[in-house]
């Protein structure tokens, strides 16, 4: 009932703008564990001679971290200057500066428990944290080439500030890399929200299929991770939460009441 009552005031922009910011820092402070840095449902391609080679110690988040190489090898981002709003536990910031090589990549999140966090998990030259609003970048005009966005413009107050934030802060020619789900009947505004921000659509695809895949293979490690950490009197809300198979999320995304989607947006 609550969880309910919960996800109908998600509906509002002014409960989005209160609700999300505590519940990530609460998650941060309260639960520091090392081993958890991901927080999004993960991705599995269709060809997995497609997966990416990964170290023995990423090996454990191979489908959300997945989802932040699909998407962000949609562009070449070797050498550039990256941006990631809403960067949480940063696993995917760290992955992206180990892996595919930025000059430097920057990880912004409005719950500076989980900068801080970020900043003590993760060590690289070419990376940071900092705590910012993507409604309100911290950062000049024309900063980065490329700005990537991972299952998070859901919690926004405003996706039209948003995206004219990034528009603002991304370089001409740079790119804007956003991976997300909505209601199905959401969808075409929020498309015409993004193509009214003046980024050119460069691709797009559906990748529901792709996530529920990545939840179904994920499932019995994620369900002892959980079991592992989490006090009994949480195992479930953890289990909804963190998308387990038969979760609400997974069910939404199979029935199609759910669109897990990429964008791939140009600066032009
Ligand atoms: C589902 S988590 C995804 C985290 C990360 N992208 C990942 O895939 O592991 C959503 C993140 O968005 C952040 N967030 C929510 N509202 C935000 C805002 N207005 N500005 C920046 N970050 C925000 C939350 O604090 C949270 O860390």
């Amino acid at each position: 009932m609550l969880a309910k009552i919960f996800l109908e005031l998600t509906e509002f922009s002014w409960f989005r703008r209160i609700a999300w910011k505590p519940i990530y820092n609460h998650l941060a402070k309260q639960f520091p564990y090392d081993d958890w840095v991901f927080m999004n449902y993960g991705y599995e391609p269709a060809d997995p001679a497609e997966r990416p080679e990964l170290d023995a110690s990423d090996e454990p988040d191979r489908y959300p971290l997945q989802l932040y190489h699909f998407l962000a090898t949609r562009t070449e981002i070797k050498d550039k200057t990256m941006l990631e709003v809403g960067s949480g536990r940063g696993g995917g910031a760290s992955y992206i500066a180990r892996y595919l090589k930025p000059e430097q990549i920057t990880g912004m999140d409005i719950a500076n428990h989980a900068v801080e966090f970020a900043g003590k998990r993760h060590q690289s030259p070419n990376l940071r944290y900092v705590t910012g609003n993507a409604e309100a970048i911290p950062f000049g005009d024309e900063s980065f080439d490329v700005v990537i966005n991972v299952e998070s413009s859901h919690a926004y107050g405003s996706v039209e500030r948003f995206f004219s934030e990034v528009r603002r802060v991304l370089r001409p020619g740079g790119y804007f890399l956003i991976t997300d789900m909505r209601d199905p009947k959401n969808l075409a505004s929020f498309e015409e929200t993004l193509l009214a921000s003046g980024l050119q659509m460069a691709s797009k695809e559906v990748i529901s299929e792709r996530v529920v895949q990545a939840i179904e293979l994920e499932d019995d490690l994620k369900r002892a991770r959980i079991r592992k950490q989490i006090p009994a009197r949480y195992v479930k809300f953890f289990e909804e939460f963190g998308g387990v198979k038969g979760s609400q999320i997974d069910k939404d995304l199979r029935s199609g009441s759910l669109v897990y989607f990429w964008y791939v947006m140009r600066k032009v």
